[in-house]
């Protein structure tokens, strides 16, 4: 702990300071202000995928489509049809779980960010835009900082790390909130022997330090570095998509670039350096230890319980692992920012569906239980204090499967980031016996 605070200290000499907060001004004007933490829904709307309904499950499939139209309709900005966005014919429920367009909208009410792009403009218009504000994408350049950020890994991962941890925070550090370090905290207190690198621009700042601190007062191995993307892809298959990138080459497409680089630098920084990759809206409830070269499915074929789609929002890979090739490959060869997820949790399923089997990548497929036990549409219930001594009974349950099945739960940000966490509830329950400081309220 004192080599890293020390390290720590000496990258922060006076002159990065200068750079941070010229930095930390930049990142409120460039980056997106909310999470880019991802959400990857296995229906959209545009590519609507067709659900027979399980006669059992006729319930929750109602309750489900219930609770996307309440979330929806909680959101002001967005104008939902309701009375079409559930449509119920021949015993096919096409349900609206557009969660991409609920996040796109959220992003639109925050502060301005260049990294979005306009909306309905053509590919060309688009283009045009993108090249404008190339040089303003202080992400895509590399600076002093920015090249210390392998040597300053592999000096952080020597601090005897049970397991080297990552994790990715692209928007300004004052957006870094409660439920972000519930995160973190709840990492540390369940692999307390092991290291966390947050790739991060805005953390890596005496802003961030402060954030951190009661954690690394407490000894744990937390560092956050600035990213340099042009090293991180060097000699991997996306060099050249970025290279065309920051000429303009490439559509950047309709999502936020932001969302596009975090899919990158996840691939690229475990291909490297392996280790475990996590998305910041995670409680982790679980020692890693045993854990190798493993995804977890976020969907499965209700019949047959095999997975259907797997989520990159949980990773775990030994360095220059040969399917982390295949990604970037798969990435970059690929790449299209209109279609939500498709560079991302659908890269990842293509890519394992393809050549997941091959003989010698010893690769591990978990259940919906290790990382994803409850999807974003009937997570609400988690939120919500027991009633009746059903539901307590219910939350009991609950909190007793989920402590001893699952390495974590994903909390689906985009959608849970605004509920209130009732006391007594699944998430308060599994908050009080995860954390380290126990703040009064992880409520965003
Ligand atoms: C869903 O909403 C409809 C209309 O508001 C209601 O009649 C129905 O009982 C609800 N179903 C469930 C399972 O909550
Ligand atoms: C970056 O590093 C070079 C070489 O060490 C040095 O000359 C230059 O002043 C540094 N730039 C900044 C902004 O610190
Ligand atoms: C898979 O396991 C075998 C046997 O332990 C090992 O020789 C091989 O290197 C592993 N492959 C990868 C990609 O780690």
């Amino acid at each position: 702990m004192l080599n890293c605070k020390a390290f720590g200290q000496t990258i922060k000499s006076p002159n990065f300071w200068t750079l941070s907060v010229v930095l930390i001004v930049f990142s409120i004007y460039a980056y997106s202000s909310i999470s880019i933490v991802r959400l990857y829904p296995s229906i959209s709307i545009s590519t609507p995928i067709i659900k027979t309904p399980q006669p059992a499950h006729n319930n929750d499939v109602q309750a489900a489509a219930n609770k996307t139209l309440e979330v929806q309709a909680t959101t002001p900005a967005l104008k939902v049809d309701q009375s079409s966005s559930i449509v119920v014919s021949n015993n096919v429920i096409v349900q609206p779980m557009n969660i991409e367009e609920l996040e796109q909208e959220e992003q639109d009410g925050e502060t301005p960010d260049p990294l979005i792009p306009p909306a309905k403009i053509t590919k060309e218009e688009r283009m045009e835009w993108f090249r404008k504000k190339l040089p303003d994408l202080e992400v895509l350049k590399s600076t002093n900082l920015s090249r210390a950020f392998h040597d300053r890994v592999v000096k952080f991962s020597r601090n005897q790390c049970a397991i080297q941890f990552f994790m990715i925070w692209f928007s300004p550090a004052r957006t870094f909130g409660p439920r972000d370090f519930l995160a973190v905290e709840t990492l540390m207190k369940a692999n307390p022997h092991s290291c966390l690198v947050i790739i991060s621009r805005s953390l890596d700042t005496r802003r961030g330090d402060k954030i951190l601190k009661a954690l690394l007062d407490r000894g744990f191995k937390i560092l956050a570095v600035t990213p340099d993307l042009a090293s991180l892809v060097k000699d991997t298959p996306a060099e050249t998509w970025l290279k065309k990138i920051k000429n303009g080459e490439i559509d950047p497409g309709e999502n936020p670039l932001s969302v596009q680089l975090s899919n990158l630098i996840r691939l690229a920084v475990l291909y490297k350096h392996g280790g475990v990759y996590l998305d910041t809206d995670f409680i982790i409830l679980k020692d890693f230890k045993g854990l190798r070269n493993a995804v977890g499915a976020q969907d499965v074929y209700q019949a047959t319980r095999k997975w259907k789609t797997l989520n990159s929002a949980a990773m775990v890979f030994d360095k220059g692992h040969p399917i982390l090739f295949d990604f970037l490959q798969e990435f970059a060869t690929t790449f299209d920012g209109s279609k939500w997820g498709h560079n991302g949790p659908y890269m990842l399923t293509r890519v394992i569906r393809r050549v997941g089997n091959t003989p010698g990548y010893n690769l591990t497929i978990l259940g919906l239980e290790a990382f994803y036990p409850v999807n974003w549409v009937q997570i609400e219930r988690f939120f919500k204090k027991p009633a009746t001594e059903e539901e307590s009974k219910w939350v009991e349950e609950t909190v007793l499967r989920l402590s001893e099945e699952s390495y974590g739960l994903h909390l689906w940000n985009k959608i849970t980031r605004k509920f209130v966490i009732n006391e007594g509830s699944v998430i308060d329950r599994l908050i009080k016996s995860h954390c380290i400081l126990c703040q009064d309220s992880y409520d965003s």
